[in-house]
C-alpha cells in the first residue's frame, strides 16, 4: 500500500468514528431512561402506565423519525439530515433534562425520539456510502460498536448519578447526552457529503473532490463510472414507487428480514430489562442485579470490537450463521438457566453473556450494515429507512409483549400472582419459557438466511445493484 492510499483510510476512519457519535447517541438515548424511571416514578408520583407511555413515546419518535425522513435524505442529501438530528438530540438532551411536567418530558421524549430513529438509518448509511469497498463493513461495524458503547455509557451514567436521597438525579443523568450530540454536530459540520449522493445530484466534480481524499487513488476512475451507470439506469425513477417494484423486491425483504431477526430473538429483552431478569433468576438485591447488567454492557462492547475484525474476513453469511447458531443455543440455556433450581442463577449469567457474544459479532452489527447495502444509490436514503423503520417497530412489539408473552404462560399454567409480587418472583419458569420462543425464531432465522442473507463482502454497492438488475438470487451475490 502506498503512502498516499494509507493516509485516505486514517482519513476515512476518521470520518467514520465521527459519525459514529450518531451510534454512541442511538445507544444512550435508549439506554439511558432505564436507570432514570425509578426517579422520575416517585418524582412526578407516576402510575406504571404512565411510565410505560414515557418509555414508549421514545420508541415512537424512533418510528416516526425513521418513516418520515428516508425520501429527504435522498433528496436534501445524507450530511444535513445528520446535522438536524444531531441538533434535536442536543436540544433534545436538555429539554427532556429539564421538564417540568410529565406532559413535557413526554414530548421531549418523542422529539429525541426523532432523531434516534433518524440517526439510526442516516449514520450507517452515510458511513456505507463513504466508505471503500474493502472495509466497508467495518467502519460501517463502527455504528455499532458506537451503539453499544453508548448502552454502557448510559448504564454508566444511570449507575453514577443514581441518589436515593436525590429525587431529581434522573435529570443529570439526562444531560448527559448533551456531550455526544455536540460532537456529532460540530464533528459532522466539517464533514464531506458522501460522493454517491453528490454524483446521483449531477455534481461530479464535488464527488472527485471527496473521492481524491477517501479513496485509493488507483480506483477513483472505476468508481465514478461504476457511480455513473447506476445513476444513469435509475434517472427516470421516483423512490416510493421504485422501491417497490418487483427487481427490488429482495432487497426490501432482506432489509425487514434481518431487523425482525435482529429484534425478535429478544436482544432487547436482555438489553433493557437485565436487572429485572436477575432478580427474577433468584440474585438478591437491586445493587447485585444492576452490577450483573454492567457486565453484560461490558461483554457486548468487547464482542462488538472482535466483529470488527472479522466481518470483512469472514464475510456477511458465515458470520450471521455462526452467530445466529449460537444465538439459539444460548437461548435454550438461558431457558434452562430458569429451571433449574438452585444453581440456575449462575448458569443463566453465564449463558446470557454466551447469548450477548454472539449477538455483538453477527445480528447486531449485521443488521445495520445490511439495510444500507442492498439498495441502488437513488433509493438508498429511503431503503435503509424502512430496515430501520422495521427494526424500531419490530423492538417496540418484542419490549411490549415479552412480560405479557410470560403472563400468558402463567395464566396457562394457572400460576397465582399474590398481591405486592409480580410474575418473575412467583414464575421464572415463565420467563424461561418465552426465551425458547426467541429461541425458536433464532432457529427460523437460519432457515431464512439460508435464503436471504447476500454475501456483500468485497462487493462494491454498484455490483450489488448490478445483481438485483440481472435477477440475481441473494443467496448468490458475491460468488
Ligand atoms: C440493536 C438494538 C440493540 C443493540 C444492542 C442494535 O444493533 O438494533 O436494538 O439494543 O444492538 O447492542
Amino acid at each position: 500500500m502506498n503512502a498516499k492510499s494509507k493516509s485516505n483510510k486514517s482519513v476515512v476512519v476518521v470520518i467514520a468514528s465521527i459519525a459514529a457519535t450518531g451510534g454512541l447517541l442511538f445507544g444512550f438515548d435508549t439506554g439511558v431512561i432505564s436507570g432514570a424511571i425509578p426517579f422520575l416514578q416517585d418524582y412526578f408520583v407516576l402510575t406504571d402506565s404512565q411510565v410505560e407511555n414515557v418509555t414508549a413515546l421514545g420508541l415512537i419518535g424512533a418510528v416516526v423519525g425513521a418513516l418520515f425522513t428516508g425520501a429527504i435524505t435522498d433528496y436534501l442529501g445524507r450530511k444535513k439530515v445528520i446535522l438536524a438530528s444531531a441538533f434535536i438530540f442536543a436540544t433534545g438532551a436538555v429539554w427532556t433534562g429539564l421538564a417540568p411536567t410529565v406532559t413535557q418530558l413526554m414530548i421531549s421524549r418523542f422529539y429525541l425520539g426523532l432523531a434516534i430513529g433518524v440517526s439510526s438509518f442516516a449514520v450507517p448509511l452515510y458511513i456505507s456510502e463513504i466508505a471503500p469497498t474493502k472495509i466497508r463493513g467495518r467502519l460501517v461495524s463502527m455504528f455499532q460498536l458506537l451503539i453499544t458503547v453508548g448502552i454502557l455509557a448510559a448504564y454508566l451514567s444511570d449507575k453514577g448519578f443514581a441518589d436515593n436521597n436525590n429525587l431529581e438525579c434522573w435529570r443529570p443523568m439526562l444531560y448527559v447526552g448533551v456531550i455526544p450530540a455536540l460532537i456529532l454536530f460540530i464533528g459532522m459540520f466539517f464533514l464531506p457529503e458522501t460522493p454517491r449522493w453528490l454524483m446521483s445530484k449531477g455534481r461530479e466534480d464535488e464527488a472527485r473532490t471527496v473521492l481524491g481524499k477517501i479513496e485509493n487513488p488507483d480506483f477513483i476512475d472505476s468508481s465514478i463510472a461504476g457511480m455513473k451507470s447506476d445513476i444513469a439506469i435509475d434517472a427516470s425513477q421516483a423512490s416510493w414507487k421504485e422501491i417497490f417494484k418487483p427487481w427490488l423486491r429482495n432487497a426490501l425483504i432482506i432489509a425487514m428480514g434481518i431487523m425482525f431477526f435482529q429484534q425478535f430473538v429478544g436482544i432487547n429483552t436482555v438489553i433493557y430489562y437485565s436487572p429485572k431478569i436477575f432478580l427474577a433468576a433468584g440474585f438478591e438485591g437491586a445493587e447485585a442485579a444492576i452490577a450483573a447488567s454492567v457486565i453484560v454492557g461490558v461483554v457486548n462492547v468487547l464482542f462488538t470490537i472482535i466483529s470488527l475484525f472479522i466481518i470483512d474476513k469472514l464475510g456477511r453469511r458465515k458470520l450471521y450463521f455462526l452467530g445466529v447458531t449460537g444465538i439459539f443455543f444460548a437461548l435454550i440455556s438461558m431457558g434452562l438457566g430458569f429451571m433449574l433450581p438452585g444453581a440456575g442463577k449462575w448458569f443463566l449469567v453465564i449463558s446470557m453473556l454466551v447469548y450477548i457474544a454472539f449477538f455483538a459479532i453477527s445480528l447486531g452489527p449485521l443488521g445495520w450494515l445490511i439495510i444500507t447495502e442492498v439498495f441502488p444509490t437513488r433509493v438508498r436514503g429511503l431503503g435503509a429507512s424502512i430496515g430501520s423503520l422495521s427494526n424500531w417497530g419490530f423492538n417496540t412489539l418484542v419490549v411490549w409483549t415479552f412480560f405479557k408473552m410470560a403472563s400468558a404462560i402463567g395464566n396457562a399454567k394457572e400460576v397465582v400472582v399474590p398481591e405486592g409480587q409480580d410474575l418473575s418472583e412467583v414464575c421464572p419458569t415463565c420467563i424461561g419459557s418465552v426465551f425458547w420462543v426467541f429461541a425458536a425464531v433464532a432457529l427460523i432465522g437460519l432457515v431464512w438466511g439460508y435464503y436471504f442473507i447476500p454475501e456483500t463482502k468485497g462487493v462494491s454497492l454498484e455490483k450489488i445493484e448490478e445483481h438485483w438488475k440481472n435477477g440475481g438470487k441473494p443467496r448468490e451475490l458475491g460468488k
